[in-house]
């Protein structure tokens, strides 16, 4: 028997703990194949637990969840909660505590998957956003003056540090370096408008870049990043940019890749636990229901074993998830599929064992 991997569990709310009950069943088949295990340990954050006991994330559950080997999240989010509050309380602090500065996003259509974008196909649609996920206008720096009157003032700075910028480039060359594609990283900024920030992210990609011959480099502003992504997608292989930007601009390259029911994404901290999750949110609407897609999990848990060294048993997911999603599902979006939540996870285990 090979290695057992400690798996914490976030199932959220809404339809997350539907999603990551499928992620789960994939995950042990695929470990099962490939021979190693993983044990689950559930944890009860999220909208309904805030309302119900005005717990938001103990400390006592970050320091257990910063000794996992994974941590797999279905969706944090409540109609009842004012945003912000979960959000901060347990998305971003997550992030931050356990320094998990690399927000991978890969934006990738597979075949049978209907794309909005007229007479593109999957060998178009195969890019990388690399996201900065520490830093940013996320750093919560900012305050307000006088607030609530008429001279009111509200100040939220973007915060760029070299270390946090370095890191996440130097990160973005290994992953283009490694994922053998295209080998072109694409900077995505606003050096035209933000002139002190992206000076600094322009300096520092350009210097990193030198250590890295092979990878071809590249730089476009934010809107026309937009405005490509849509033209011409096929331009990509990884794109680098900061929190802000890559936040708006992988909803982008979710749509583009046919919808929040595949857009998976990791948290990831290089040299400490990483947090993997379906990047579409907590879909109230459709709780309960069985009938949203877990694909974006599975693809989740998926990013979580390749994050473990388990590349097989990754490798075995996604070719199970491109079968699914070729031959038997109809349609990506919940309620269209053709089959249930749970048949849909069935289905990828059978193909995972296949
Ligand atoms: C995401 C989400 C979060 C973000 C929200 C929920 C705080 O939109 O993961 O992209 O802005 O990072
Ligand atoms: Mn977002």
């Amino acid at each position: 028997m090979g290695k057992t991997y400690q798996i914490a569990v976030i199932p959220g709310d809404g339809t997350g703990p539907e999603v990551v009950a499928e992620g789960i069943k994939v995950l042990n088949a695929a470990a099962e194949v490939e021979n190693f295990s993983l044990q689950f340990k559930p944890y009860t954050i999220g909208g309904e637990h805030y309302l119900k006991t005005g717990e938001i994330l103990p400390d006592t559950v970050v320091e257990e969840l910063r000794q996992a080997d994974g941590i797999f999240l279905g969706a944090i989010g409540h109609p009842d909660v004012k945003p912000g509050i979960l959000e901060k309380g347990i998305l971003l602090r997550l992030r931050f505590d356990l320094d998990q500065y690399i927000n991978l996003r890969p934006v990738k259509l597979y075949e049978g998957v209907v794309t909005p974008l007229a007479n593109k196909c999957p060998e178009d649609i195969d890019f990388v956003v690399i996201r900065e996920n520490s830093e940013g206008l996320y750093a919560g720096a900012g305050g307000f003056l006088k607030r609530g009157t008429p001279d009111e003032v509200a100040v939220q700075e973007s915060i760029n540090t070299r270390k946090g910028v370095e890191r996440c480039i130097r990160y973005a060359f290994e992953y283009c370096r490694s994922r053998n594609k295209r080998k072109k990283l694409t900077l995505c900024g606003k050096t035209n408008v933000l002139t002190y920030a992206f000076d600094l992210w322009e300096r520092t990609f350009y210097e990193v870049a030198r250590e890295y011959p092979d990878i071809e480099t590249d730089y476009a502003h934010v809107d026309a990043i937009c405005m490509w992504m849509v033209k011409n997608p096929e331009w990509f292989d990884v794109i680098v940019t900061d929190n802000m930007f890559g936040d708006i601009i992988t909803d982008l390259g979710a749509m583009v890749q046919g919808g929040m029911g595949i857009a998976a994404g990791g948290n990831i901290n290089p040299e400490g636990v990483s947090m993997f999750e379906p990047i579409g949110g907590s879909a109230p609407k459709y709780t309960g229901m069985g009938i949203i897609n877990p694909i974006a999990a599975i693809s989740a848990a998926q990013l979580l074993l390749e994050t473990l060294g388990e590349v097989k048993a990754a490798a075995r997911i996604e070719a199970a998830v491109k079968k699914a999603l070729r031959d038997d599902i109809k349609n990506v979006a919940a309620g269209k599929m053709g089959y249930s939540t749970a048949e849909v996870g069935d289905l990828i285990v059978n193909y995972v064992k296949a």
